[in-house]
């Protein structure tokens, strides 16, 4: 694998979901103190990212883009942020503007308006009203071919800054930008995860592989079972390209209180729907953000983000994609390798009825004495050396893992 880091899918939070583009600095150090004080960080979560929102006008030594009145100090807030020994993460696009219409040199603009427009040189500050056009438009037309290129000076930024990972964030992705930005980033002296959003094409997969750390493979994702179930089980394709260091997305994990901002609500994803969630999202070995606000964490929400079984899934080193074994009528068995020799088996029920879910260990090409434990629960169930069915509840999960051996009698006993 070379010169690859990330060698396990990112784990962290990202501030999108809950504050979209009002996030602040306040809110941001206090989710890394939620993430610390909640013990989320002793399972493996680790980076606080910034999405969009924290940008202001181009300045600083490097003319790069600096933050705008929500963040009075960038520096101290990565500190602050590295001290609790957690990670920092940042966002940002090769385009004039954002999604959420923040300006790589921002215009005095605040709601972002229709409009974008240059004064000055390739080294000079934007500055932009164009009454009437186009903003879709004008803004994909502005990224074009480097002519208005930051990249190197706001990769030195973020370097000083010691930003640890970036969400490099426009569509349509296309090689020239991404490689433009990877080129960067490699050339300053820190290692920061690369992650490119969103809806990345498939027919460059490789060339996604080669030149970032994770891309995302899909549109925003909502808190609804259309949403996670039409991204969740959609992603088969990408196992090829998955692997150490390079990850399809399947974007935030929408549990807990999400809502993008004012809209802040308890997700409206039922407890077993999260659970196939975050089953699934460990099963296809996908980065892990979190997309609620930290510091109001619930237990059922804390529970799940909480489970190292479940975690071991989606951090096994192996970084292997699951694969759909059998499909029928809404049930779908996914297996996914493991490092030890294991296999993590998902038996998901996308129908609105309980369903008897089951495979027999030729399914899984195994014979011989088989241990079936139960992750969520943490829990030896039996031991077989013919196969396993269970019942599963409307739109939940059975999580298994499938080892040789004898099950520790105690656990059988509960
Ligand atoms: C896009 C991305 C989201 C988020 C917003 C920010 O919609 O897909 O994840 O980063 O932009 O504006």
């Amino acid at each position: 694998i070379g010169e690859r880091i990330a060698l396990t899918p990112p784990m962290g939070w990202n501030s999108w979901n809950c504050w979209a583009r009002d996030v602040t600095q306040e809110q941001v150090l206090s989710s890394a103190r939620a993430m610390v004080e909640s013990g989320l960080v002793n399972h493996g979560w680790t980076y606080i990212n910034i999405d969009d929102g924290w940008q202001g006008r181009r300045g600083g030594r490097y003319n790069a883009i600096q933050t705008n009145d929500k963040f009075p100090d960038m520096k101290e807030l990565s500190e602050q942020v590295h001290a609790m020994g957690l990670k920092l993460g940042i966002y940002s696009s090769p385009w004039i503007g954002t999604y959420a219409a923040h300006i790589g040199s921002y215009s005095d603009n605040p709601d972002g308006e229709n409009q974008w427009i240059k004064d000055g040189n390739h080294n000079e500050n934007f500055r932009y009203e164009k009454p009437g056009g186009n903003y879709w438009q004008d803004r994909k037309e502005m990224y074009r071919h480097g002519a208005y290129s930051f990249v190197e000076a706001d990769a030195r930024q973020w370097a000083d800054w010691q930003i640890d990972y970036l969400k490099y964030d426009w569509n349509p992705n296309d090689l020239y930008h991404v490689k433009e930005m990877h080129d960067a980033l490699r050339a300053t002296d820190r290692d920061i995860v690369y992650s490119i959003s969103n809806s990345a094409p498939y027919a460059d997969a490789p060339l996604w592989v080669e030149y970032t750390d994770c891309w995302r493979t899909t549109g925003d994702i909502r808190d609804t079972w259309k949403s996670i179930s039409s991204i969740g089980f959609e992603q088969q394709r990408w196992a090829p390209f998955c692997g150490p260091g390079h990850w399809p997305d399947a974007d935030m994990l929408v549990v807990g209180l999400v809502g993008w901002g004012p809209k802040l609500h308890y997700t409206k994803l039922t407890a077993d729907e999260q659970y196939t969630h975050m089953s699934l999202w460990a099963m296809l070995a996908s980065p892990l953000l979190i997309g609620c606000d930290l510091a109001r964490l619930d237990p059922f929400t804390k529970s799940l983000l909480t489970n190292d079984e479940v975690i071991a899934v989606n951090q096994d080193p192996l970084g292997v994609h699951a694969a759909a074994i059998w499909e029928k009528e809404g049930r779908v068995i996914y297996v996914k390798h493991l490092e030890d020799g294991a296999m993590a088996v998902g038996l998901f029920n996308k129908t609105r009825e309980p369903a008897k879910i089951g495979f027999t260990l030729k399914q899984l090409g195994i014979r011989g004495t088989q241990v079936v434990r139960d992750l969520w629960r943490q829990k030896d169930l039996t031991t077989t050396d013919k196969g396993f069915e269970t019942q599963v509840p409307p739109h939940g999960v059975v999580l298994v893992k499938i080892a040789p051996g004898n099950p520790t009698r105690n656990d059988l006993k509960k």
